[in-house]
């Protein structure tokens, strides 16, 4: 892997993801990169060029940021031919499921016919290109009951816009597998938190809300249940599995740290209380507000990752408890890259969808 296209890269995942590798490069570790990254996104809402701005003077001739749509077929065309394209790590997506639940369009498009224009060009390109990994959700396998957990036979049971558009995305991985014999990985991963996470998933908005004093609003009865990763450890394991992982296959990727959210948002609470304590606002816990539920809210989610354990022996490093700590202290010390991301479209798109939540 030379010239390593990465997609989606302004997001948050993708943006740890690009930080963890150069600096793995950096490090000089048996398991470290030295080609280039070559990040391609379309810089949506969620797409925010501030979080890399740094990269291209750190490591010079090692990052290069293209600003472009992954469902543009020739402008991708003319990048993979540019930059010599030998791998694909694919991030680039619709990923909120509250949005895609009043506007699917678009996760149709990018999540769906978007990774189809980057098998296509893989295919086309199947002389150079060594691997196509793509990133993909537990949120593929539906909801669980009370027991059990997705194993990477679980079948495939989406409840949301954007679950369905992520399981179409991973069945055209899996056919090209089959058909065109491309050299594949996939992996699913539960929910992510860390850094950079844009402030409409559940961690964020809750520490920016409950640092303001304004209301927490927790889905239906707060019982549903995620199993949540910090985003390192996802890196570590989408770097495992691009260098060591089988062709053809997926691996599930998990915290083993199954919690309701209302536990996930009291615990945070306790935390911005214990650093930032404000005599007006009191216990943050009082901002906590029970609103409508989520239609189609999926119950429970749980990841056995026993495969990539056994397999390629990676196991999370972080803890909730320290991983939580890490990620609020990022977000009360980056208060310029908050004000940013919340002056732009997503308030504006936010305020008409919930008129200010
Ligand atoms: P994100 O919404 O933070 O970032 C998505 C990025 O993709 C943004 O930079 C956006 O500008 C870019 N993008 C969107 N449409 C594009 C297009 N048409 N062309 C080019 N770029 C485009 O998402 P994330 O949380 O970083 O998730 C990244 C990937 O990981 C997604 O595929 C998601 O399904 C998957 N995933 C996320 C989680 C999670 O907890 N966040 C868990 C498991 C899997
Ligand atoms: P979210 O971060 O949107 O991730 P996902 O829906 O992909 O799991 O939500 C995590 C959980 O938190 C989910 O059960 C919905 C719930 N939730 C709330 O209760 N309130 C909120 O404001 C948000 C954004 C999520």
């Amino acid at each position: 892997m030379n010239n390593l296209l990465v997609t989606g890269g302004c997001g948050f995942i993708g943006t740890n993801f690009i930080r963890y590798l150069l600096s793995l490069a950096e490090s000089g570790g048996k398991q470290g990169f030295s080609g280039r990254i070559i990040n391609v996104d379309k810089l949506t809402y969620a797409g925010n060029p501030d979080n890399l701005s740094d990269m291209e003077a750190r490591y010079p001739g090692r990052y290069h940021f293209v600003h472009a749509d992954i469902c543009d077929l020739p402008a991708m065309e003319k990048i993979i031919d540019d930059f010599s394209i030998d791998a694909i790590c694919h991030f680039a997506a619709e990923s909120h499921v509250d949005r895609s639940i009043v506007a699917p369009d678009a996760f149709v498009q990018t999540n769906v016919i978007g990774t189809f224009h980057l098998l296509e060009l893989a295919r086309k390109n199947s002389k150079r290109i060594e691997r196509f990994h793509h990133i993909s959700t537990d949120e593929v396998f539906g909801s669980l009951g009370e027991q059990g957990f997705f194993t990477e036979k679980t079948p495939y049971d989406p409840s949301s816009p954007y679950s369905a558009s992520k399981a179409g995305s991973d069945h055209l991985v899996r056919a090209y597998r089959r058909t065109y014999d491309l050299p594949v990985t996939l992996s699913n991963c539960s929910n992510n938190y860390g850094p950079y996470q844009f402030p409409e998933k559940l961690i964020p908005l809750m520490i920016l809300n409950a640092v303001a004093g304004q209301s927490l609003p927790v889905y239906g009865d707060g019982r549903n249940v995620r199993d949540w990763l910090y985003v390192e450890d996802h890196c570590r394991a989408i770097w495992q599995v691009m260098t060591a992982g089988r062709f053809g296959e997926t691996y599930n990727v998990g915290g083993r740290c199954e919690m309701q959210n209302i536990d996930v948002v009291e615990k945070m609470c306790d935390i911005i209380d214990r650093k930032i304590p404000d005599k007006k606002i009191g216990s943050r816990r009082q901002l906590i507000t029970f609103v409508k539920d989520r239609p189609g809210h999926d119950r429970r989610y749980a990841i056995d990752c026993a495969k990539i354990e056994k397999e390629l022996r990676w196991q999370p490093q972080e803890s909730f408890d320290t991983g939580l700590e890490k990620t609020i202290d990022w977000y009360l010390q980056n208060k310029a890259w908050v004000q940013r991301v919340q002056s732009g479209e997503y308030q504006q798109w936010m305020d008409q969808q919930y008129g200010g939540r």
